[in-house]
């Protein structure tokens, strides 16, 4: 038999490498190279011998019938909105997520919710004893029939068991990372071992029509551990996130071969498991405090849904030479962008000033309309002025300090209206999509809010300082 080639594979990015090193040429990681035998896994080339073997393959038209995928919803809202209406059966699943999150918790709840409506569930754990998944389940209310339970992590074992009886629903494996395969010689939780059996795993699922959920634990950088390339091989990744000390979760859509990638699942940690939250601005705005200065409501959007959250801002005068600029859940560029402006062409002097930005209980923002919430707290908290309560702010500003409508502006507004506020500060513009082309269809968008529009951040500034007792700061 051949000696079989040598080759060191990096844990964080997968790159392979003939030599060891200390730092990984692809991602600069240090200490990630391990070594693997190059003759294993899916990556290696097959043998000339079995090439010869290969058979002709039936093609066929691109224009064919397509079924629309069926789908099995869970019945928790908040999950199946994220997966696009719900599990697609013979899809692959990935669910990352730091460990303690809530992974397996979200996990028994959706196998227990399946079960109910007749469904056959096998869960298998890597990582706990079927004492201790038996209690969680417990906890859960999940104790169900239909639930088969196993704690195993060889892949020739659990196949052989699946093919013993009838291929169930929905099969969770927890987690990906505890699974190992006897194809590959690599050690658990390597590249090679993971990769291998994951494809194994999704073999079974895609040939039987089985739901596959793959639990994968991430590193601190956000990454799921080592198999990244998991990711590429499944049809769906989502990510559960939550901020420490706060009991909310956040499940994120960050790939969906059947469905969209944009949408949340917005859930609270309690005694009894996860509860789905169907309002989460109520949420997010639950702990507001109404009566200090540098606090504005933001109307924002995620996937489709509006989300409404408090932006507090932090100004206050800086004894370094360099002041301080520190943001918790928003991109930092952004704020420098946001200062830049209102120095050039607001007149708000903030050089001198330390700068803390925070978006309330731990949510983050990924959208630039968030630029005249944060714009607002800034002046506010700069001034000493409180911003009217009954406010809410969104919309985008431009390098040249104009304020720039925003998408799905309705449903900002029906948000906030829902939620009891009177007023909407928004861009000029945003009522009357596509005016300023002169060709709108789209007839003006009624409100029963006060809507305030600015042209310019400057004319929101001003207006924010109007409110001042004290001299304006800017001098
Ligand atoms: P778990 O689902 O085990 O996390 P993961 O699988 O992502 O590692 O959840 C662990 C945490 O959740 C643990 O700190 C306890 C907490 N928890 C509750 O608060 N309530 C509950 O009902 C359950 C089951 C767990
Ligand atoms: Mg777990």
């Amino acid at each position: 038999m051949a000696k079989s080639k040598i080759q060191f594979v990096c844990q964080n990015c997968g790159n392979v490498s003939p030599r060891w090193s200390g730092r990984c040429d692809a991602c600069g990681e240090w200490n990630t190279l391990v070594e693997e035998s190059a003759d294993t896994g899916v990556g290696s080339a097959p043998s000339a011998s079995r090439m010869a073997r290969g058979h002709a393959i039936e093609m066929v038209s691109l224009a064919g019938n397509i079924e629309k995928a069926p789908r099995l919803p869970t019945g928790i809202a908040e999950l199946d909105r994220v997966t696009g209406g719900g599990f697609v059966p013979g899809s692959a699943l990935l669910v990352g997520g730091d460990p303690g999150i809530g992974k397996s918790t979200l996990l028994m709840q959706a196998a227990a919710a399946l079960a109910r409506t007749g469904q056959q569930v096998v869960y298998v754990s890597g990582e706990e004893a079927v004492a201790q998944v038996r209690l969680r389940a417990q906890r859960l209310g999940a104790v169900e029939e239909n639930i088969s339970l196993a704690a195993e992590t060889s892949v020739e074992n659990i196949l052989a068991t699946l093919r013993v009886n009838k291929p169930p629903a929905l099969l969770i494996i927890d987690s990906i990372q505890t699974l190992w395969t006897d194809t590959a010689d690599s050690a658990p939780g390597t590249v090679t071992q993971v990769r291998t059996a994951a494809q194994a795993m999704i073999r079974y699922a895609k040939k039987y029509g089985t739901i596959l959920v793959l639990v994968g634990h991430v590193t601190k950088d956000g990454q799921i551990a080592g198999p990244r390339v998991v990711e590429h091989m499944v049809d769906a990744v989502l990510y559960f996130e939550g901020e420490g000390g706060q009991h909310f979760r956040i499940l994120r859509t960050v790939k969906n071969r059947f469905g969209p990638t944009d949408e949340i699942g917005v859930f609270d940690m309690s005694d009894e498991g996860l509860r789905e939250v169907p309002n989460p601005s109520e949420l997010f705005l639950g702990e507001r405090n109404v009566t200090a200065p540098g606090a504005a409501v933001f109307a924002g959007i995620e996937g489709t849904r509006p989300v409404l959250v408090e932006i507090q801002a932090l100004v206050a005068p800086s004894s370094l030479g360099t002041p301080r600029r520190a943001v918790v859940g928003w991109d930092s560029s952004r704020l420098s962008m946001v200062l830049a402006v209102l120095e050039a062409h607001c007149g708000v002097r903030l050089g001198q000033h330390d700068v803390y930005l925070n978006v309330a209980g731990g949510y983050r923002i990924s959208e630039p309309a968030a630029d005249m919430a944060v714009a607002a707290a800034l002046v506010s908290s700069l001034a000493g002025v409180n911003l009217p309560t009954e406010s809410v702010y969104f919309g985008e500003i431009s390098l040249s300090g104009a304020a720039r409508p925003v998408s799905h502006t309705q449903a900002r507004i029906k948000e906030a209206e829902k939620l009891g506020f009177g007023r909407a500060v928004l861009p000029k513009g945003s009522l009357s999509p596509g005016s300023k082309q002169g060709k709108s269809k789209k007839p003006r968008i009624a409100t029963s809010l006060e809507t305030v529009e600015i042209r310019e951040l400057s004319d929101l500034a001003a207006r924010i300082l109007a409110h001042d007792r004290r001299p304006t700061p800017a001098s």
